[in-house]
């Protein structure tokens, strides 16, 4: 009978019938008389099963892990007692090598072993994502984003595409990166919030998921030089709407994800301990993490009490993060350490009306705020920071066209995988990494 061509995740509508799949050779073991092959499309794995006549005219030495194959066979329900990927097997009647694999080193074999030396993985990233665990972490990525976008429109969040190429700050100047647009300065974007806060009073409430850039010079396990940023901004909110919307959309994700069938075993095998994080999350000040650091003789990195103004550095942030073990809401950072556009608190000058989110194992995920609404505020918070407000103009506008009360955040799609398949670093939870000295592949 003709042979239909399938992909592997549909492999269990198709049991009892001949069909064709295309794929490559994931494992292999060859025995005297049989060949078990899992076939692997992306989709999925098959496991294939080569007997008799079939393996009598074989050349064996075509078959090398990574080759590229094209198998006709019989998908047939196992019996009683084996197992397989989706509870059956091919048995094939006919193949076609596509391409071949070069043989010998077992290079892939050893690339995908998960210790592996580092730098190696990272040069040989291409074929490092053919692996259960990277392509795994990818899918998962795929369904948080289908999350996301599910949950922003549950909330009422229209999605936007801010520029990458742009000519103003958001985050400080130490980190951007600066390159020639026409013969004139510009950047690559650190945030699309800015832009978003003048989408308000045209389309609502909206999100973007946009890639945002870092010049980090540090090497840190979490940071990145490109990463993608999932950000929200609202209007006409309290400080405290923003913060139950954040807890309402991080909980709906995990919702839509941990019921994703191509997402929730593979969570599962990435991350077998994970637990759904009781609500309400924890609220802390930031003046009473201070407290909490130095009761619990947590150091700065200059090894030091912490005193308030202090930055809470990463150490230091992840320390009390896993001691506490449940996500957190660090609220009231100090004006002096926090962005020019964020909002004081009105009872309590020195704070800010801001939160980063934290979470076991990663640290700070999320990082949001309130923004200043008032233009004579927005004038100082420019002059504190030293920010030239002219390349602003449209930004200020916002403060002169009709102000309204709004905040927003970003989120670090890669430290939310992080936490989420339990991944040692952010570099594992996006397609190629990018970092100090790593543009390559
Ligand atoms: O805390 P950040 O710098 O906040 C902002 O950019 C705001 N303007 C966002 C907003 O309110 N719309 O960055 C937000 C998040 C961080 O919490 C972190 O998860 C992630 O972006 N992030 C990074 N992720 C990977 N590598 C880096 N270098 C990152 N820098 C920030
Ligand atoms: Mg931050």
């Amino acid at each position: 009978p003709i042979a239909k061509s399938i992909k592997i995740r549909d492999s269990t509508a198709h049991r009892d019938t001949r069909v064709k799949v295309s794929g490559w050779i994931h494992r292999l073991r060859v025995q005297a008389h049989m060949i078990f092959i899992v076939l692997r499309d992306g989709t999925g794995y098959l496991q294939c099963i080569l007997e008799g006549d079939l393996i009598k005219t074989l050349d064996a030495l075509q078959f090398i892990e990574e080759t590229t194959i094209t198998i006709y066979g019989t998908i047939k329900t196992l019996p009683e007692g084996k197992t397989a990927p989706g509870g059956h097997e091919l048995t094939a009647d006919y193949y076609t090598v596509v391409g071949k694999a070069p043989s010998g080193d077992a290079a892939i074999g050893n690339i995908v072993a998960p210790d592996a030396e580092q730098q190696i993985k990272l040069d040989q990233r291409h074929l490092v994502l053919r692996g259960e665990q990277a392509s795994g972490v990818l899918k998962v990525r795929a369904g948080v984003l289908r999350a996301f976008r599910r949950a922003f429109e549950d909330l009422g969040l229209l999605e936007v595409t801010p520029p990458c190429m742009v000519q103003t700050q958001v985050e400080g100047g130490s980190t951007l990166f600066e390159f020639n647009y026409y013969g004139e300065k510009a950047y690559l974007t650190q945030s699309s919030q800015l832009y978003l806060e003048t989408c308000l009073p045209a389309l609502g409430d909206v999100f973007c998921v946009q890639e945002s850039f870092r010049a980090e010079r540090s090497v840190t396990r979490r940071h990145l030089s490109e990463y993608t940023h999932i950000e929200g901004e609202l209007a006409f909110i309290s400080f405290d709407d923003l913060l139950s919307h954040l807890e309402e959309l991080i909980s709906r994700v995990l919702d839509y994800v941990l019921e994703d069938p191509s997402c929730k075993d593979i969570i599962k095998e990435l991350n077998p301990d994970f637990k759904v994080p009781e609500r309400p999350f924890m609220r802390m000040k930031y003046e009473d993490a201070i407290k909490w650091l130095n009761e619990h003789d947590i150091k700065t990195d200059e090894g030091k009490d912490h005193e308030f103004g202090d930055d809470i550095a990463e150490a230091a942030e992840r320390r009390m993060t896993d001691m506490i073990n449940r996500p957190i809401f660090l609220t009231h950072f100090p004006v002096e350490i926090k962005s020019f556009y964020m909002k004081r608190d009105e009872s309590d000058k020195r704070v800010t009306e801001s939160v980063d989110v934290l979470m076991p194992g990663v640290g700070e995920i999320v990082g949001g705020s309130m923004r200043m609404d008032d233009l004579t505020e927005l004038m100082g918070g420019y002059a504190r920071e030293g920010i030239d407000p002219a390349p602003y103009y449209w930004f200020t506008d916002q403060r002169k066209y009709g102000t309204c009360p709004h905040g927003g955040y970003g989120l670090g799609l890669e430290r939310y995988l992080a936490w989420l398949c339990n991944r040692w670093t952010v570099r594992e939870c996006c397609l190629y990494p990018r970092y100090v000295g790593r543009c390559t592949p």
